[in-house]
């Protein structure tokens, strides 16, 4: 099978992908099924596929047979970025992973990779405050939605490292600054999640129910247009 355009992918993959720069070579870290990486070889790229896990490589190795891009997509068996040697990739893509556990992987080194295209599923202010404390610069950012969930992608780049407010750890520099279509969706979503948290606290003043409410007015107010 051949043609990019034939190839399904999610509304959160597609983001991914529009974010990622086209490079030589490009990795995907917890490929699991494979699908970023096998649409990354249709547009051209080699790609250094790896997950921690065996099972996620053998269902990515079917699906890089179905679309028969075996010559352009290598497996490894890699803790993170373990298995990329320094300066072999342009591009990482990390995707579909708490932002907590993408910014532990980007902690144990880097590889020289100038981009890196990271999709945190939770905690984005902790990934955003990793970035900004060690020397990233937050490029893009780009919301999706599917169905009633909402997505956020990052493309961050080594260099021109970037202080971010408090506000922006937790929404999102680029999406604040592009007024991001979707972001009054997004804000209203995290703001109802941040409610329920609120109602199961209850009403004793903690500093984590002075957080959930300060976070609900954020949310409000950037929902708004800032
Ligand atoms: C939910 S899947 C995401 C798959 C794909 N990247 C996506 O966005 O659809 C997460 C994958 O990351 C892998 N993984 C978890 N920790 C990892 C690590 N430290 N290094 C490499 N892969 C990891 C898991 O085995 C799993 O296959």
């Amino acid at each position: 099978m051949t043609g990019e355009t034939v190839m399904p992918l999610s509304p959160r993959l597609e983001m991914v992908l529009r974010l990622t720069p086209d490079a030589a070579v490009c990795c995907d870290v917890g490929t699991d099924h494979g699908l970023a990486a096998v649409r990354l070889a249709l547009r051209g790229s080699r790609v250094i596929a790896t997950d921690i896990n065996r099972g996620p490589l053998e269902r990515a190795r079917a699906n890089i047979r179905r679309w028969a891009v075996e010559d352009r997509v290598e497996l490894r068996l890699s803790d993170g970025l373990s298995a990329i040697k320094p300066g072999e990739a342009g591009c990482a893509v990390i995707a579909g992973m708490g932002g907590e556990l993408i910014a532990e992987i980007l902690s144990k080194g880097t590889k020289d990779i100038p981009s890196f295209v990271l999709q945190p599923q939770s905690k984005h202010y902790e990934l955003r405050d990793w970035l900004s404390k060690n020397g990233f610069r937050i490029v893009q950012e780009d919301i999706c939605r599917e169905g009633q969930r909402y997505y956020v992608a990052i493309l961050a780049a080594h260099g021109g490292q970037e202080f971010l407010t408090e506000e922006e750890k937790h929404i999102g520099p680029r999406l604040i600054e592009s007024r991001h279509l979707l972001l009054g969706g997004y804000l209203a979503s995290r703001r109802r999640e941040t409610e329920k948290i609120l109602e199961k606290i209850g009403g004793a003043s903690t500093p984590r129910r002075n957080e959930c409410a300060a976070l609900i007015e954020m949310y409000a107010k950037y929902g708004q247009g800032g």
